[in-house]
C-alpha cells in the first residue's frame, strides 16, 4: 500500500504538505496541490481514513528555532514563549541551531515531520532557505528578532537603530567624545542596525566616524573581552564603549578591570539586551533593554492567529527599546 511519505517524495514536498492537501487543513498553493494530486494518482494512493481522522486534530505543539539557547537573551525570550504557549494549551519543541544553518535546515524538517502546528523562528544568519521551505509547505510561521526583510512574514523585532542611538546619546550626554563600539556577527541584522544607530548619533553630534573605534565580536563574552583589550590599547584611549549585546559587554568589563581601569571613571560601558545578569555585574551594567517578555507573548499571539487564518495580512511588529542607566556608565 502506498504511504503518504512515498507520495511526498514523488511530489517533492513534506509529508505535512500531503496531509494538508488531503485534509484541506491548511492553504497550499495550487502548483503544490497539483503536484501532490498527480503523485497520488500515479501511485494509486488511498488516504487512510482512520489515520486521517487521527490527524484531523492539531498536535497542539509549536516549534521554536533559536540560534543560541545558552545566550540569556534567547533563554529569557524562549521562557516567555513557552509560558505564553503553555497558557494557551500548546507545548513547545525547542531546537537550538548553534548559529549553524545546516542544523537550522535539519530542525526545520524535523519539526515539519513532527507535524507541529506552527513555527516561531529566530534565524542563524541571513540565509532564507529554511523559512522559504516552511512558507512553501504552508506551515504557519512567525519570525522573531532577526528580520528576513525580503519575505513578507509575521515578524516581531525591536528598534535596534533606536537602541544604538539611545546608548550613544547617553554617552555623549556624559561628555564622552571618543566612543568605541563592539558589534556582533556581520550577518546578523540587529547588530548592523545598532552600529548604524551608534554612527548616526556620532554624526548628529558632529563627531567623525573612526573605523579603528569599531571592533567586531560574535555575541559571546570572550569576543567582547578580546575586542575591548584592543580598543583600550588605542591612543587616545576611548573613554566609553557601546557594546551590541550584554554578553560581550560583560567580557568588556572584565578586560577593563584586568587593565586596572576604573568603570565608569576611566571607561564607561553600555550593553544591549538587559539580560537578568546585567544587574549583577560589577559595576551593574548600563544597557538597552529589549522587551523580552512582550516579544515572547506577541510571537505566540501572532502564530496562533496565523494558525486560525492563513489569509491574514502579515504583521510586522517593531517594539521599542529602552535605556537602563546603571553604574557602568555613571555613578550619578
Ligand atoms: O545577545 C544575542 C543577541 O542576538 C541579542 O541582542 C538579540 O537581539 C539577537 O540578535
Amino acid at each position: 500500500m502506498t504511504t503518504i511519505r512515498e507520495v511526498a517524495e514523488k511530489a517533492g514536498v513534506s509529508a505535512t504538505t500531503v496531509s494538508h492537501v488531503v485534509n484541506k487543513t491548511r492553504f497550499v498553493s495550487e502548483d503544490v496541490c497539483e503536484r501532490v494530486k498527480a503523485a497520488m494518482r500515479d501511485l494509486n494512493y488511498r488516504p487512510n481514513s482512520l489515520a486521517r481522522s487521527l490527524r484531523r486534530g492539531e498536535t497542539h505543539t509549536l516549534g521554536l528555532i533559536l540560534p543560541d539557547s545558552a545566550n540569556p537573551f534567547f533563554a529569557e525570550v524562549g521562557h516567555a514563549i513557552e509560558s505564553a504557549a503553555f497558557g494557551r494549551g500548546y507545548s513547545v519543541i525547542l531546537c537550538n541551531t548553534e548559529n549553524d544553518q545546516n542544523k537550522e535546515r535539519l530542525y526545520t524538517e524535523v519539526l515539519e515531520n513532527k507535524q507541529v502546528d506552527g513555527i516561531i523562528f529566530v534565524g542563524a544568519g541571513e540565509n532564507r532557505e529554511s523559512i522559504s521551505e516552511i512558507v512553501r509547505d504552508g506551515l504557519p510561521l512567525v519570525v522573531v528578532d532577526r528580520d528576513m526583510g525580503s519575505l513578507d512574514l509575521d515578524t516581531v523585532t525591536t528598534d535596534n537603530h533606536q537602541g544604538g542611538m539611545l546608548a550613544t546619546q547617553h554617552l555623549l550626554a556624559l561628555g564622552h567624545r571618543v566612543i568605541a563600539c563592539i558589534s556582533g556577527p556581520s550577518n546578523i541584522t540587529p547588530s548592523a542596525e545598532r552600529v548604524t544607530g551608534y554612527q548616526d548619533a556620532l554624526k548628529q553630534a558632529g563627531i567623525a566616524l573612526q573605523p579603528a573605534l569599531e571592533a567586531r565580536g560574535d555575541f559571546h563574552a570572550p569576543s567582547g573581552y578580546s575586542a575591548a583589550l584592543v580598543l583600550l590599547a588605542l591612543s587616545p584611549r576611548p573613554t566609553a564603549i557601546f557594546v551590541c549585546n550584554d554578553m560581550m559587554a560583560i567580557g568588556a568589563l572584565r578586560a577593563a578591570a584586568q587593565l586596572g581601569l576604573r568603570i565608569p571613571e576611566d571607561v564607561a560601558v553600555v550593553g544591549f539586551d538587559d539580560i537578568e545578569l546585567a544587574l549583577y555585574t560589577t559595576p551593574p551594567l548600563s544597557t538597552i533593554a529589549q522587551p523580552k517578555q512582550e516579544i515572547g507573548k506577541l510571537a505566540v499571539q501572532l502564530i496562533l492567529e496565523r494558525m486560525g487564518s492563513v489569509l491574514l495580512q502579515p504583521r510586522r511588529c517593531v517594539l521599542p527599546t529602552r535605556l537602563v542607566i546603571r553604574a557602568s556608565s555613571t555613578r550619578s
